[in-house]
């Protein structure tokens, strides 16, 4: 499927003119095609770009994550689906539907270009961020699949076992894996759909995820958002308006020595349940105590207010610390972890019951990082040893993805230097 609609070339608008045209809230509108009036996308993003979108994009409230397993052995049919990939994505990140003639204007006798599920919505703030499991470099047993494990990133690899992980290995790793968030769930479910529909006979998804109500905050802009613990989470992130902090630690830098991922980043996927039952039955201050933070305020237990910077040496009457060693922000801010930051973009999660009265229920954590090994894994071990949150989590997923840098622009795809 090319990703240009009907009315965008009857009008001679092509879909890089108009995913290009149409960046940040309130850009010019730009029709679901397939219809006779146009609707208002609301806010949208460029899908084009140095980097790509969907990292440091202040967060939407919706996602719907998914990993593919490639179940083609032709590095062609991989690069075809890379390139269907992003004009499809560039096509719903600007607000139309995929494909020649969309969802209704197509041969009455064939199936829709477009499924449709998202046809009278607006754009709504999609991005889709398009990302490389380690698996598609080289197999478990070694195996150069497609002919590039000598341009696997150093550094890069499947994330190590973290003490107390119970994992599911049905949710973890992944050849390929895409992030669609958006201000609507349907148009995020839309974005995965097509991915997998185009994918068809050449990967499969392997698992899917979908989550609610961001649990980070990447734009100074916005106000931090609280998880299903009740805490707000986010407060000491990198955000898009610190090009320092996102140089050193978030986009990959040339001298990192990976040319075709330069102006990428690195991301690790882990699905947190919550055991929300035994935490609803915890008093306060075990629970404040357990991040370190006032449950009101997210002020750190030193003092001062939400923003305010930690005191981790601050005692009290008893002289023991004010914010526990053992607390998760104690272990996991920059002093405990050689300044080492990560960009924190995770989301709700909750898929039903377990048949036993208990909500399944959790974190969804996607970590951003220019280097996941000397940046997340440390980071995640020091947590799954020590952290004080451990008694009310179980760490079901474990995945690692490298996310290429963005498409250059219509006819470019991402990866597109991996394969160059
Ligand atoms: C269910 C799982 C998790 C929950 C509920 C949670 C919640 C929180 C909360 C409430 C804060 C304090 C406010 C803030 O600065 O955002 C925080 C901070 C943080 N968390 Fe988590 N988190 C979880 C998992 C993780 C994991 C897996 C990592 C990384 C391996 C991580 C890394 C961080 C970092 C880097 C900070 C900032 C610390 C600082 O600089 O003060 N978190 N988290």
């Amino acid at each position: 499927m090319t990703a240009v609609s009907r009315r965008a070339l009857l009008t001679g608008i092509g879909v890089g003119a108009a995913s290009v045209a149409a960046v940040g809230v309130g850009a010019a509108a730009i029709a679901r095609q397939s219809e006779d009036e146009p609707v208002a996308t609301g806010r949208t993003y460029d899908f084009y770009g140095a980097h790509q979108a969907g990292i440091v994009t202040p967060m939407q409230d919706h996602l719907h994550a998914a990993a593919f397993d490639l179940t083609t052995t032709s590095r062609d049919d991989l690069v075809r689906l890379l390139q269907a990939w992003s004009a499809a994505a560039a096509a719903m990140t600007a607000g139309s539907p995929v494909g020649l003639y969309g969802a209704v204007n197509g041969p009455y006798d064939a199936p829709p270009d477009d499924t449709g599920e998202a046809l009278d919505l607006p754009a709504s703030g999609l991005t889709i961020t398009i990302g490389l499991g380690p698996s598609l470099f080289r197999t478990s047993d070694g195996v150069d699949r497609f002919g590039l494990a000598d341009r696997l990133p150093a550094g890069f690899g499947p994330l190590p076992a973290f003490p107390r992980d119970t994992l599911d290995e049905a949710i973890c790793g992944g050849d390929l894996f895409v992030q669609a968030c958006a201000d609507e769930a349907q148009v995020a479910v839309h974005a995965v759909r097509t991915f997998a529909r185009e994918a068809f006979g050449t990967a499969a998804v392997r698992w899917s995820q979908l989550g609610f109500g961001r649990s980070s905050v990447t734009s100074s802009a916005d106000s931090t958002p609280r998880n299903l613990f009740g805490f707000k989470d986010g407060t000491n992130n990198i955000t898009s308006d610190d090009a320092a902090g996102l140089d050193d630690f978030v986009w990959v830098q040339p001298e990192d020595g990976t040319d075709w991922m330069t102006g990428g980043s690195y991301l690790a996927v882990r699905k947190i349940r919550m055991t929300i039952e035994t935490w609803d039955r915890t008093s306060l201050r075990e629970q404040e105590a357990v991040f370190g933070r006032t449950k009101r305020e997210g002020s750190p237990l030193s003092g001062g207010t939400e923003h305010t910077v930690p005191d981790f040496a601050a005692t009290g009457r008893d002289g023991a610390p004010l914010i526990p060693t053992d607390s998760h922000m104690a272990l996991a801010h920059p002093s405990a972890n050689d300044g080492h930051r990560i960009l924190r973009r995770a989301y709700n999660y909750t898929d039903g019951s377990d048949g036993l009265g208990r909500l399944e229920a959790g974190l969804f954590f996607l970590g951003y990082a220019r280097d996941l090994s000397r940046q997340f894994v440390p980071m995640q071990l020091r947590l799954s040893r020590s952290d004080r949150m451990n008694e009310y989590v179980r760490y079901l997923s474990s995945a690692a993805f490298a996310i290429p840098p963005g498409a250059a622009g219509p006819g470019g795809f991402v990866g597109e230097r991996l394969f160059a």
